[in-house]
């Protein structure tokens, strides 16, 4: 089989990777990939957003399967675009992924449908959605509708910051239409997880869950970013939890989406807070989280292709989906001044020194005119170690990661450790 992967995240390098394991896989294509993927694929210069320009080179290139990261493809319909043409793609529709592109969608479901959530009202007026969180009591969360590259969300501690985060969204429009609407919640308190399952959208299979870690700085301190580290498992997860989260969220939720007519295929990620009532939904993303996918596929030990040909076919119910009892622990290189501006086309040294079982996922890097390994984006790699228990994946992804080093590299220190307040 030939697999075109959609996306240059190290995501999509977990992804190939993973891929590549498969026997049935004969080439993988990365549209546009980065340094890591260059390596084992074929990268396509086609920015992800280029639907058509995906389709045409898919039929050009005779691809079996396409497989979508990033989630603006997704709500802007490049599902619905391939399977037009006749191209087997594995992802949720344009009207399914509405369940992460709509914030005030995904709410509006999960309470039509006794879907345990934060309580919360929506607004497309900004003097009602004033004059309601002039009324709350801190702390409360603010959230721009749509999609807004992960900086749509405030946790306010005072009612300024409210009507501040507020006003940034819906008058000042820092994210444009993403900001037509706004979800005024409250705010959860708990321990907070990523549960993916694999759905074709009447089988819903879990994945491992695991935890990332938004905030730039040690002790989730610092302006939040795409996400410094991940572990798997959960230091608080139990197959009963995982029960739960099945039972009580993620299926009843894609039970929700065939019942509104959307069905939903793909992955489904919930976004969780495991408060002292049960697990809540904080929101659904429509696609593989990043960096969660980092540890997640590694622990995978079944065939990644025959499970996404299972959900594409529509008979998820043949598969069992099996997994490692291994800890992962990824942790996040990103460049000086990330996540606000930096500079790139840094070399990056020390990839070779590295114990054989660390993986390493690529994000931001190109290869320079000279074939050297140069960075080219805020977050740079993933460095990825397993072990036993967390502890143990733990000390190995911190003994390798001080061999790896580019100008103004940094990292953070406290990935899975668990006794830091999480
Ligand atoms: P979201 O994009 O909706 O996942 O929100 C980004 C981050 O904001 C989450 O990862 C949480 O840390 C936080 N958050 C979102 N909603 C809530 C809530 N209702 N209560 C507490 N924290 C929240
Ligand atoms: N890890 C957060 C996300 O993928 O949206």
């Amino acid at each position: 089989m030939k697999i075109l992967v959609i996306g240059g995240g190290a995501r999509e390098h977990t992804l190939v990777w993973k891929l590549l394991q498969s026997p049935k896989i004969k080439e993988v294509y990365a549209a546009p990939g980065n340094a890591g993927t260059a390596k084992v694929a074929h990268n396509l210069e086609i920015n992800p957003s280029d639907i058509e320009g995906l389709a045409e080179v898919a039929q050009k290139e005779k691809i079996d399967l396409a497989l979508v990261g990033p989630e603006t493809p997704l709500a802007e319909g490049i599902v619905d675009h391939f399977e037009s043409k006749g191209i087997p793609i594995f992802g949720p529709s344009k009207a399914a992924a509405q369940i992460e592109a709509s914030k005030v969608f995904s709410k509006e479901l999960v309470k039509k449908y006794n879907i345990p959530c934060a309580q919360s009202t929506s607004f497309s007026d900004y003097d009602e959605a004033k004059e309601y969180i002039k009324r709350q009591k801190p702390p409360l969360v603010v959230k721009a509708d749509g999609l807004a590259a992960g900086k749509g969300v405030t946790v306010a501690s005072s009612i300024a910051e409210a009507l501040t985060a507020l006003s940034n969204i819906m008058q000042d429009r820092a994210f444009g239409a993403a900001g037509d609407k706004v979800v005024i919640e409250e705010c959860l308190k708990g321990e907070e997880m990523s549960s993916f399952a694999f759905t074709d959208g009447e089988t819903v299979i879990p994945m491992v869950a695991a935890c990332d870690y938004k905030p730039v700085y040690d002790g989730d301190k610092g302006p939040n970013t795409g996400g410094m580290g991940s572990y798997s498992p959960p230091h608080f997860y139990s197959p009963e939890l995982e029960s739960t989260v099945t039972e009580s969220i993620l299926k009843p939720t894609v039970a929700a989406m065939r019942s509104e007519g959307k069905p939903y295929k793909g992955v489904l990620y919930g976004g969780l807070m495991i408060t002292t009532q049960g697990p809540k939904v904080l929101e659904f993303n429509a696609r593989f989280g990043d960096p969660e996918t980092q540890v997640v596929l590694p622990r995978l030990k079944t065939d990644l292709v025959d499970i996404l040909l299972a959900v594409v076919n529509g008979n998820l119910d043949q598969i069992e989906v099996k997994w490692s009892d291994d800890a992962c622990v990824g942790v996040v290189m990103a460049s000086g001044g990330y996540p606000g501006s930096y500079k790139t086309g840094f070399p990056i040294q020390g990839l070779n020194d590295l114990d054989k079982d660390i993986l390493v996922f690529h994000a931001g890097t190109k290869i320079g005119s000279a074939g050297e390994l140069l960075t080219s984006g805020g977050r740079v790699l993933t460095v990825v170690a397993t072990g036993k228990t967390l502890a143990e994946a733990r000390e190995e992804v911190y003994q390798n990661l001080p061999r790896i080093w580019f100008e103004n590299c940094h990292y953070r220190k406290d990935i899975a450790e668990i006794d830091r307040g999480r």
